[in-house]
């Protein structure tokens, strides 16, 4: 069988696991065997254990700790400082909540986007914060925090995590230099490059904006500056290579070269701000200094996501951090061009950035389709097909486009993504493994890295594809 055919051939199985099989969190209606379950916070084998046992309520110990420091920042504004001690009280209460295991309340204010459908779920399910579905409920966690914050009118455009995600850029700053010096002196010889140094620098662009996410602040809890600087830069990278488990890259570009050049469009469904972002907007400048695509579209959240998430204001944050001798004194012309040859490309309309309550409802990427009429998934439909790429990077994005299912490893990613797979979307996830679902695994693969993680002195061996360690590129055209 080629290789269309067994893409459509796996759409088609998907079609008919969802047809025959499990329970569907979207519409709530019962289906039957064969397509696999999401995963659950109370499975002990699961990441979603340890994230919903021990990491959800540091974050949540993090969020009372930034508003105690924005009250203590604010001692001249009674006002602020009574909304933010009763915002830390039901912070506080919502920490308890997830520590004894308490039912999830229902929202509650169908007036903000998107919430009525999660209440529609928790109306004919009652979940619990520790026996619940994980993405479902990881999701409903920054949704409530979110609500929590706009009912205090000083605290509603407050960005809980926008301290977090300045210090940690700010502390990015060997692997920023690095990158803006290879920058500065790519560009100038861009225009003599042949098409194979061309696909070559497109690998060495997207391998720096997949592990890019490597620096997610919501795993980084406790982590040091060397921490952070042993993730980044070019030495980091070479190592992680061989930890690349499946690559569709060149597929991908392929593709990519196929559309009329000037008309080519890249759009990335953003991950992580700051050094995240900077790897991403390095990726952006290469393909369109070097007119591998004439336009690149940027998508953001609309609300603090999952603590490190890109929301608009965040993209102009990091070009004037960028563009700041304070933050970043070394390196200045190399990191004024940076921050220029962003600035222009933005004011060209060439880089574009927007967001959609699309990407914090708590659907999978399947409702990116024209029947999905509640949270954007069919603008977002006509928008992607738009597109002649689109990248989505990292984690969250790719639990949300293989439903957080646990299927089985060695699944084909179109299988996994089900409707999408025949969207026509052109769909390229750049992911570092940090939860449990993982596709498109050679055989093998999978019981191999249990072993490997095992034998590192870890007990769960599964958990290998949570550490963040190991990663995947995936391709499905959308034919
Ligand atoms: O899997 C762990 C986790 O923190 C999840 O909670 C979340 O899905 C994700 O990682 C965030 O990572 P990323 O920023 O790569 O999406
Ligand atoms: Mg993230």
């Amino acid at each position: 069988m080629d290789r269309l055919a067994a893409i459509s051939f796996a759409s088609e199985l998907r079609d008919l696991y969802i047809l025959t099989s499990g329970s569907d969190l979207q519409t709530n209606t019962p289906v039957h065997h064969l397509m696999p379950d999401v995963y659950y916070n109370n499975d002990k084998t699961s990441f979603a254990y340890a994230t919903s046992h021990e990491r959800w309520p540091i974050l949540v110990q993090n969020i009372a700790e930034d508003i105690q420091s924005r009250i203590e920042t604010h001692q001249n504004d009674p006002e602020l400082i009574a909304q933010g001690e009763l915002l830390k009280g039901q912070i506080n209460q919502l920490r308890s909540d997830i520590l004894h295991d308490s039912p999830l309340q229902l929202f509650s204010a169908p007036e903000i986007d998107c919430l009525d459908s999660f209440d529609q779920i928790l109306k004919s399910n009652s979940y619990t914060w520790q026996t619940g579905p994980w993405l479902f409920i990881e999701c409903y966690l920054y949704r409530r925090v979110n609500l929590l914050c706009v009912e205090q009118s000083r605290f509603a455009d407050y960005d809980v995590f926008n301290v977090q995600k300045r210090k940690t850029f700010e502390q990015s700053s060997v692997g920023v230099y690095e990158l803006a010096i290879q920058y500065r002196h790519l560009s100038s010889q861009l225009g003599s490059s042949d098409d194979e140094s061309l696909e070559a620098l497109f690998r060495e662009f997207a391998d720096i904006s997949l592990w890019g996410n490597a620096t997610d602040l919501s795993l980084l809890t406790n982590a040091t500056l060397e921490d952070i600087k042993s993730l980044q830069g070019k030495e980091a990278r070479e190592k992680s290579e061989k930890n690349i488990l499946c690559n569709d890259l060149s597929l991908a570009y392929k593709s990519l070269l196929s559309a009329a050049p000037l008309s080519r469009r890249i759009d990335f469904v953003l991950d992580n701000a700051g050094f995240e972002l900077f790897t991403d907007l390095m990726l952006s400048l290469f393909v369109l200094d070097s007119k591998i695509a004439s336009q690149v579209v940027l998508h953001c959240k609309c609300i603090p996501w999952m603590v490190s998430d890109t929301m608009v204001k965040d993209f102009q944050i990091l070009v004037d951090d960028i563009a700041n001798p304070d933050l970043f004194p070394e390196h200045r012309p190399e990191m004024d061009f940076l921050a220029s040859q962003i600035s222009k490309y933005h004011s060209e309309g060439k880089i574009v950035v927007k967001d959609s309550k699309f990407w914090t409802s708590y659907l999978d990427y399947e409702n990116i389709h024209p029947d999905e009429n509640v949270c954007g998934g069919s603008e977002l439909y006509s928008d992607l097909r738009e597109s002649s790429l689109v990248i989505f990077k990292g984690d969250l994005n790719y639990r949300k486009l293989t439903g957080d299912r646990q299927w089985q490893k060695t699944t084909p990613f179109s299988t996994a993504i089900g409707k999408l797979a025949h969207s026509r979307i052109k769909v390229l996830a750049l992911r570092t493994c940090k939860a449990d679902v993982c596709v498109g695994l050679p055989e093998g693969k999978d019981e191999e890295l249990c072993q490997v993680w095992k034998n590192q002195g870890n007990e769960n061996g599964k958990l290998w594809c949570s550490s963040g360690k190991w990663a995947v590129i995936s391709y499905c055209d959308g034919r």
